[in-house]
């Protein structure tokens, strides 16, 4: 498999906090990956130093095959790399076709009908965004909001798809509607990163994970596998998920 994001020895700061102390990681071409670790473990940083909203103070990051450290968050979205963030931060003020056309916003001069074909397309996926096509974005609830931060994304059309926790707040009748959207979009050949506090729903839809914590990866592996870790059952599942 080749290799669409790889991380080396990548550190954060903050003034004097260190955030991310020295963290390895990659995603394959086409794959699936899940980070997961508790508050404050370094995930969002992480992803932050990744696609260019902060510089890194040590080490590197490499997108599809090409160096790509600190660059800016402009810069990766053109290489290929869209990044929902934590808290959705949609345009509360503009509308839902407003908001989608803003995450095309590179090509919408030189290919307005391609963008139309990707809204149409993300629409078909997420039927809830068409029927508020007008609406001011802010007016949309917590999982709509979602929905529209994961299209505006797809709108760029990126090859990795960065996700800093998807279901922050959202009920579970939601999460079963959105993960297994996310699932569709990595069949059809995205490679998605997903930092996610609900590990049992990472676990569930990813092919590898990385366990964070303290700014480092304390390990990862084949998600199936660490399902049913001990180290993974106690920390992040609790130990009423055994039979
Ligand atoms: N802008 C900032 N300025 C100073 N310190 C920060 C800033 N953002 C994060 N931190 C600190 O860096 C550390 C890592 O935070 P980060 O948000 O990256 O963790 P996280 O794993 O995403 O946590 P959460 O699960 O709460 O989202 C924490 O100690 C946090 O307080
Ligand atoms: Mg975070």
């Amino acid at each position: 498999m080749s290799t669409i994001l790889s991380v080396s020895g990548l550190r954060v700061s903050y003034g004097r906090i260190e955030a991310v102390r020295g963290v390895d990681l990659s995603v394959g071409t086409g794959e699936f990956v899940g980070i997961i670790g508790s508050n404050g473990a370094g995930k969002t940083s992480m992803l932050r130093a990744v696609t260019g909203v902060v510089r890194p103070a040590a080490g590197s990051v490499t997108f599809d095959g090409a160096d790509a450290t600190g660059l800016k968050s402009h810069q990766m979205v053109a290489r290929g790399l869209a990044m929902v963030p934590e808290g959705r931060m949609v345009f509360a003020d503009q509308s839902v076709r407003d908001n989608l056309v803003l995450g095309a916003y590179s090509r919408i001069a030189s290919d307005p009908r391609g963008v139309e074909e990707d809204i149409e397309k993300t629409l078909g996926m997420f039927p809830r965004l068409r029927e508020r096509i007008g609406q001011q974005a802010g007016t949309l609830s917590g999982g709509e909001q979602q929905m529209l931060a994961i299209a505006r994304g797809l709108l760029s059309r990126p090859r990795l798809l960065i996700i800093d926790e998807l279901s922050l707040g959202l009920a579970p009748k939601i999460l079963d509607m959105l993960f297994p959207v996310l699932t569709e979009l990595n069949r059809q050949g995205l490679s998605i990163l997903l930092v996610e506090q609900m590990a049992s729903y990472a676990l569930a839809v990813t092919h590898r994970t990385y366990v964070m914590e303290n700014g480092r990866v304390l390990f990862d592996g084949p998600s199936a596998e660490l399902a049913g870790d001990d180290r993974v059952l106690d920390a992040y599942l609790g130990r009423r998920t055994r039979h």
